[in-house]
């Protein structure tokens, strides 16, 4: 499974790509106000550190302005991925998309229905929240379930991208359910390495080896 990164924190970016295990990024227009610098210097610089895909949110509503900013994004580089939100206008923008070879992350699911239609589409990611699902007391991973299925009896190529994570349990069960892909913040990304009897199964190794002929 494939691990982004949910920020537009070019140092947060830096400081989890430093292990290497970082697969891609994930920006979305509220990530990007919080950093207070122009939104292609921002792209640029997240492409030039990350290889893998790096999606970058169109804000028009409209099928002429998504069609306008996503061709700009799509400039930037090699990796980058046009995010639409879904809907009516959404879809018809990834249409167009795909016939120009530019890739599209369907953004905002909330339910199977809106992920079949962006993979009838030509998505070549769908994000479904997760966390804000379970925010409203629905069973988040539930949907990533549903939808796995759905693509899986048709063989929809589209990537299932596990968005809104809010902890390492998101993570796992995203892995055991066989999704493409988890995004999340850095927090949780940190999170993922940790474990209390790691640290104290290491020091008592190391306080032993010093006792050690
Ligand atoms: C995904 O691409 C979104 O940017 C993101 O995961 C939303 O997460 P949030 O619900 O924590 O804002």
């Amino acid at each position: 499974m494939k691990l982004f990164l949910d920020t537009a924190s070019v140092q947060e970016i830096r400081d989890a790509a430093a292990m290497g295990l970082v697969d891609g990024v994930t920006t979305n227009p509220s990530l990007v106000a919080k950093e207070q610098k122009p939104f292609n210097e921002i792209l640029k610089e997240i492409c030039s550190i990350i290889k893998g895909d790096v999606s970058a949110e169109v804000t028009a509503i409209d099928v002429d302005g998504m069609l306008k900013q996503g061709r700009e994004l799509a400039k930037v580089a090699d990796n980058v991925i046009v995010k639409v939100p879904l809907i009516k206008e959404g879809l018809v923008a990834v249409q167009k998309f795909k016939s120009e070879g530019i890739r599209c992350n369907v953004t905002l699911c909330f339910s199977p229905s809106q992920a079949l239609l962006a993979a009838k589409a030509g998505a070549y990611i769908i994000s479904p929240f997760v966390g804000r699902l379970d925010d409203i007391s629905e069973d988040g991973m539930n949907l990533i379930q549903q939808i796995l299925q759905i693509y899986n009896n048709y063989g929809f190529e589209t990537q299932v991208l596990v968005a809104s994570c809010r902890h390492p349990l998101h993570i796992v069960d995203s892995a055991m359910m066989g999704a493409h892909i988890a995004t999340m913040p850095f927090k949780v990304y940190d999170q993922l390495i940790k474990h209390p009897l790691t640290d104290i199964g290491l020091q008592k190794f190391l306080e032993d080896w010093k006792k050690a002929k």
